[in-house]
């Protein structure tokens, strides 16, 4: 699959984020130098911004091996203990959605961080007991959408912690040239500039676009992506002159139209949109809130004045006017 090809293997191929970047090459060479694994690291931030690519880089800039595994996934103690005890020294350990790990989970990952020991229960009742087992030094790389979301304790154990940020189009055009170049697609910077401008600052979804950009330009043009075809096949797509999508203006749109812009409860809107809540909070709002066209109050969440300027309505007179 393409996807894999997309990715960047190394750090020096990694596009954006330049504090991130600077960080981990710095905290990478240093433990490599000292003949360590690196300290656990924590990666936050929306989906789509390079978390698992970056665990998978630091794995392989530290020549070890990564290992993958998700919060919801490990169930039981054993299934954490099974992954940990096939650790080889100097590998990573990629623990995607980590705030939904169970509790009785994230108590083994505890000493296992801390002091590289898997102290774990078999048995039940009287034939119970306690085994210890000394763990090779690994990497433990934590993923998650909110750092809002860890317990106190787990944060505390990360030795590293990057958050992601949303990329600026000059980056995601750089993004999607590199990808345009993998896939052989030719196309004109005016072209990867378009898609990069309407990505919501997300690699993930310049990829996306990008694949679907060139199946346009395959079949109504030459080939070619310009700045034309991106745009027509953008406004096919849906995706409007700021990159909203059809969810970023029905959420946008009911706050103005059911909820007078606000402020309105995060389970009144998901219910008002028919999404999940989560979805609001991960994936939809962070975007917009970067933007400024919601705002979060204690009282709930508000739309700015540019949400209404773009839809074309009037802006109340009281609205919240942010200059
Ligand atoms: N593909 C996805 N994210 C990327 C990044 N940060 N740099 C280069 N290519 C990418």
């Amino acid at each position: 699959q393409y996807d894999r090809a997309i990715r960047p293997l190394s750090l020096t191929e990694y596009i954006g984020q330049p504090v991130v970047r600077d960080q981990m090459s710095l905290f990478i060479e240093a433990a490599k130098q000292r003949e360590e694994a690196l300290d656990h690291t924590l990666i936050f931030g929306p989906p789509g911004l390079g978390k698992t690519t970056l665990a998978n880089i630091i794995a392989s800039e530290m020549g070890g091996s990564l290992k993958s595994t998700s919060g919801p996934v490990l169930e039981r103690a054993g299934d954490l203990a099974a992954l940990l005890t096939n650790l080889n020294s100097g590998d990573v350990l990629f623990i995607d959605e980590i705030h939904r790990l169970p509790p009785v989970v994230e108590e083994i990952l505890y000493p296992a961080m801390e002091d590289f020991q898997l102290d774990i229960m078999i048995g039940e009742g009287p034939a119970a007991r306690s085994i210890k087992l000394d763990l090779p030094p690994f990497t433990l790389v934590g993923a998650t959408t909110r750092a809002g979301m860890l317990t106190n304790p787990l944060r505390d154990r990360f030795g590293i912690v990057q958050r992601l940020e949303f990329y600026s189009h000059p980056d995601l055009t750089q993004i999607v040239e590199r990808s345009a170049t993998i896939m052989q697609v030719p196309i004109v910077p005016e072209g990867a500039f378009e898609i990069a401008r309407r990505a919501r600052g997300t690699p993930r979804i310049a990829n996306r676009l990008l694949r679907r950009v060139r199946d346009f330009a395959q079949v109504r043009g030459t080939g070619e992506i310009t700045l034309q075809i991106a745009d027509q096949a953008l406004n096919m797509l849906d995706v409007d002159q700021h990159g909203f999508d059809h969810q970023d203006r029905r959420l946008l749109l009911a706050m103005i139209e059911k909820f007078d812009g606000g402020p309105v409860g995060i389970d009144s809107l998901a219910a008002a949109i028919s999404e999940e809540r989560h979805t609001i909070e991960d994936v939809l709002e962070p975007f917009l809130i970067q933007q400024g066209y919601i705002m979060r109050t204690p009282r709930g969440r508000m739309v700015t004045r540019h949400a209404y300027l773009h839809f074309g309505l009037p802006t109340p007179k009281n609205i919240y006017n942010p200059e």
